[in-house]
């Protein structure tokens, strides 16, 4: 039967796949320079900011659009370690899950059920106070299911330490050294807030519904999840780990690319000259990682940008922040399932800033489809189908 599709009578609206290339907000948080390979938070370039700053005072940064000088950051720093303990009955949910959930179904059923235990707290108007206890939860969250699927008890977190501190002393229950906590640090500020990239775009689809916070963040959460989004470190680590010696380097490539597999770590929709963020990660992976890992890393990471401008010339793939983020991340001990979610932990910020920044100024983001189906079908009653 043939059959017609539907007929644009008014001038056809632009479609590019995938939206690239669409302005959908407009945000005075962070900005992608994807041709210059330049990463600027409210002003600041990420190298400005990386290994001199604190998480805190760049998370005060994207909420306030200023650093903080020393009473704001000591009163923020308060307020966010009064949110890092959970609600006992939120420790419980997060306690009956099956020890088999992956870390980041966990981390996003613990942020959505966040918003029961919080019921006086977060409402459908959220505010600065609500971004907050979404910041000082994330990592209790993820620490107290880590140790549940191991059979360990959570741990309390402590008011001395600072956000990758107290992560890793959540998960673990040693007071990490400088030696791990400090890269993490560095890593959570250059994963804080990256534009308007596809988990960030669904927290202020969601927010802009007049909706929750805790749904926000909880969308988010579920958009980063992908493997071409958020979820390709530990993905990374199982290519390397694949890879194994120096020598299989080639041969795996290879047999990757002739298969048709996407190189994890490689790509990116906005940036076509290097992601500043890989820069610095590369250099921490140097020094926190493993030399032999790191040699493999770097080996494996040579001779995939050499096939990919081979076999995808003009494509402009350079290695992404997810590439070495898997080094860094193991050289602290996190095992790879906890790879995005400590993504998750940093971009928490950006998520709830865009969030605030959203409902500042809110309009529903509702765009159009172009429809592609058929227009004049007529119901037939089911016995004469
Ligand atoms: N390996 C091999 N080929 C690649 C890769 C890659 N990693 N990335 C892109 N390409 C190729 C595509 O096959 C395509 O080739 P074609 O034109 O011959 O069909 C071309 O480059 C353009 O690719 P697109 O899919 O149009 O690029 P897009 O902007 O949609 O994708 C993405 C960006 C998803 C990051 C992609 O580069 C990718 O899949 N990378 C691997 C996964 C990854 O590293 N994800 C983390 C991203 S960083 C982050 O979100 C935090």
């Amino acid at each position: 039967m043939s059959s017609a599709t539907a007929t644009e009578t008014s001038a056809p609206l632009p479609k590019p796949s995938g939206l690239e290339g669409i302005v959908a907000a407009s945000t005075a948080l962070s900005h992608v320079f994807g041709e210059e390979g330049r990463l600027v938070y409210r002003g600041y370039e990420i190298h400005e900011l990386a290994g001199r700053a604190s998480f805190e005072e760049v998370a005060f940064l994207l909420y306030h659009g200023h650093l903080p000088v020393a009473k704001e950051l000591a009163d923020f720093q308060q307020r966010l370690n009064a949110n890092r303990t959970l609600p006992q009955g939120l420790v419980d949910l997060i306690r009956s899950l099956p020890a088999d959930t992956p870390p980041m179904d966990a981390l996003r059923t613990g942020v959505s059920a966040l918003g029961n235990f919080k019921t006086s707290e977060i409402d459908i108007e959220p505010d600065i106070d609500e971004a907050l206890i979404l910041l000082g939860s994330v990592p209790s969250i993820l620490a107290t299911f880590h140790r549940h699927r191991q059979g360990l008890d959570p741990i309390a977190p402590r008011d001395d330490l600072n956000t990758a501190q107290s992560y890793l002393y959540q998960l673990f229950g040693e007071e990490p050294s400088s030696d791990h906590w400090q890269p993490l640090e560095t890593y959570l500020i250059l994963l804080a807030d990256h534009g308007l990239n596809a988990s960030t775009f669904t927290a202020r689809v969601i927010a802009s519904t007049g909706s929750d916070i805790c749904s926000a963040v909880t969308g988010a959460i579920g958009a980063l999840k992908g493997p071409l989004h958020g979820g390709a470190p530990s993905l990374v680590l199982d290519m390397l780990n694949e890879i194994g010696t120096a020598e299989n380097v080639d041969a795996w490539l290879t047999n990757a690319l002739d298969s048709g597999q996407r190189l994890m770590g490689f790509g990116h929709r906005v940036y076509k000259a290097e992601d500043p963020r890989a820069e610095v990660l590369r250099g921490l992976a140097e020094r926190a990682s493993d030399p032999a890992f790191f040699a493999l890393s770097h080996t494996t990471e040579k001779r995939a940008l050499e096939m990919l401008e081979e076999r995808k010339p003009g494509r402009r793939l350079y290695t992404n922040v997810e590439f070495y983020s898997a080094a860094v991340l193991a050289a602290v001990g996190l095992p790879g399932d906890m790879f995005t979610p400590t993504f998750a932990v940093s971009r928490t910020a950006g998520y709830t800033a865009h969030v605030l920044e959203q409902v500042a100024n809110n309009r529903l983001i509702r765009p159009q489809s172009e429809f592609v189906g058929p227009t004049d079908l007529h119901f037939t009653p089911i016995n004469d189908r």
